[in-house]
């Protein structure tokens, strides 16, 4: 195994429930093999599959290297890695939600008392609370337990305490790990490292100096095979009130006055304290919700979001959102950022872009154009790059100014494997380092702002507005963002 200086973890066992489902088979198991390849889970540990179909382990694993395996790119596969990882899987077939179930569970589990010990709930989110509480009544939640859960946590603020609630019966609020896999991203917690590893930055992040900020996370693909879920919840539940939400409040946020995870945490909630509410007529104003319709990617036909078998003919679910949000504070007072979220979208697209203002006083501009405002883009996906947009004098016989970029492309830079979102929130996990997680009330801060959204749009006769599958989203959210005389960066 590789020695990547990784430092490696204590003996845990780690408890996945849902370990047939999508999530699992895409993301988890393939991070934790990864881990594994890296020397960094130690011998004793044990990954024990847990979900309702009636398995074998050797069955189990038969699932296992049909669809989790194909997830792990050929040139990171090494197939005697992949055979010790697979030993340390036991599969024990449980219905989480039933009490008798339980007593294989607490048999494997006995005798290791002192160990770390992470119940990780990969299920469906209506289940949470109840498992929970079988977990904590066979007895099995240790001082050295974690327990972690996908988001959505619930469906607005009331459902979300609720769910809360019933962790904190069973669990301290130091034992949770409330999962955004965004957090995990490379480029996401970079963001914290380029705003506060660097001085250059800090006396520019504010009003002063920044005119506008556009975050937008675009996805091409689309509800596919989810529709069920999908339709229930929407692009402003499954995107907005967590992805977006946690890259502006990364962007936005004071200085923490050290990493510790709270000093983080505390600083976070206090940007999602500050955003300005909208309600009632607010909402219509400044922000615009869209569905796709059918259209074309890649040049081949995609049909409409109501044309999938899995979606009511007369849905209103949104599958696009943009908001005009504003933060009430010294620092980012009248400044207006821009989020946008969409499925079926031109391309797949994560990125932070900060507008600067133009010079006060541009000396320029008698010959040729004026300065173009420096630019500042992170992006996180498909590529990771921040690129800073300057002016410079073209080369020539006159004094013409042209925008060019400073790149920096960390694929380049760093040049090795990426490691997957969910690899490095695994780890935190065991090692019990909860910065890059949602606390408690940081999730309530966050619903707290979304539900007077849902709630206005619930009320209005509107639908949401057509785009074509394909496009940039609906012309609307042109319209939004052209009230500030911009345009989105992608336009530009
Ligand atoms: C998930 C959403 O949380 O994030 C999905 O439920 C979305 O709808 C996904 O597709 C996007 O994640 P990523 O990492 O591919 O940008």
């Amino acid at each position: 195994m590789s020695d990547s200086g990784a430092s490696r973890l204590e003996p845990f066992d780690f408890v996945l429930f849902g370990a047939t489902g999508d999530l699992s088979m895409r993301k988890l198991l393939p991070a934790l093999y990864f881990r594994h390849c890296e020397g960094q889970i130690p011998d004793e540990a044990r990954i024990i599959c847990a979900a309702r179909s009636q398995l074998t382990t050797p069955e189990f694993i038969v699932r296992v290297t049909a669809e989790a395996l194909p997830n792990i790119k050929k040139n990171d596969l090494v197939d005697a890695h992949w055979q010790t990882f697979l030993q340390r899987i036991t599969y024990l077939s449980i219905d989480a939600t039933v009490t008798s179930q339980y007593q294989s569970l607490a048999d494997l589990l006995l005798g290791y008392e002192d160990r770390i010990r992470v119940f990780y709930l990969s299920t469906s989110p209506g289940i949470f609370a109840e498992t929970c509480r079988q977990i904590k009544a066979a007895g099995l939640v240790t001082p050295k337990s974690r327990v972690a859960l996908e988001k959505p946590l619930g469906r607005d603020l009331q459902s979300a305490e609720l769910i809360n609630d019933e962790l904190a019966n069973a669990f301290s609020e130091s034992q949770v790990y409330r999962i955004d896999h965004y957090l995990g991203k490379e480029t996401v917690q970079n963001l914290l490292a380029l705003r506060f590893g660097n001085v250059l930055f800090e006396p520019l992040w504010r009003r002063e100096r920044i005119k506008d900020v556009q975050i937008t996370i675009s996805e091409s693909l689309g509800v596919d095979g989810r529709g069920d879920f999908y339709d229930k919840t929407g692009a402003l539940r499954d995107m907005v009130q967590n992805h977006l939400l946690q890259l502006l409040v990364i962007l936005a946020m004071e200085p923490p006055a050290s990493s510790n995870p709270d000093a983080v945490r505390d600083e976070k909630i206090k940007v999602l304290r500050a955003l300005k509410p909208l309600q009632g007529k607010e909402v219509l104003k400044n922000t615009v919700r869209g569905q796709y319709t059918a259209g074309a990617l890649d040049d081949s036909p995609v049909p409409g979001y109501r044309e999938a078998d899995d979606i009511p003919d007369d849905s209103t679910t949104e599958t696009f959102v943009a908001i005009r949000a504003e933060i009430e504070s010294w620092r980012w007072k009248g400044i207006p950022f821009y989020l946008r979220t969409g499925k079926r979208m031109e391309q797949k697209v994560t990125e932070i872009v900060v507008n600067f203002r133009s010079v006060p006083h541009s000396i320029f501009k008698t010959v040729g154009e004026s300065n173009t405002p420096n630019r500042l883009i992170i992006r996180l996906q498909p590529d990771q790059n921040i690129r800073l947009r300057i002016s410079v004098k073209a080369w020539g016989d006159h004094m013409h100014l042209e925008p060019v970029f400073l790149d920096l492309d960390f694929n380049e830079t760093f040049g090795k494997r990426q490691l997957i979102a969910y690899e490095r929130l695994l780890i935190d996990i065991v090692r019990g380092n909860p910065t890059w997680f949602m606390r408690r009330d940081e999730v309530a801060a966050a619903w707290q702002w979304i539900d007077p959204i849902r709630q206005a749009w619930d009320e209005s006769d509107q639908r949401p507005d057509p785009y074509m599958s394909g496009s940039w989203g609906p012309s609307s959210a042109d319209v939004l963002i052209s009230q500030d005389d911009m345009t989105w960066a992608n336009n530009d």
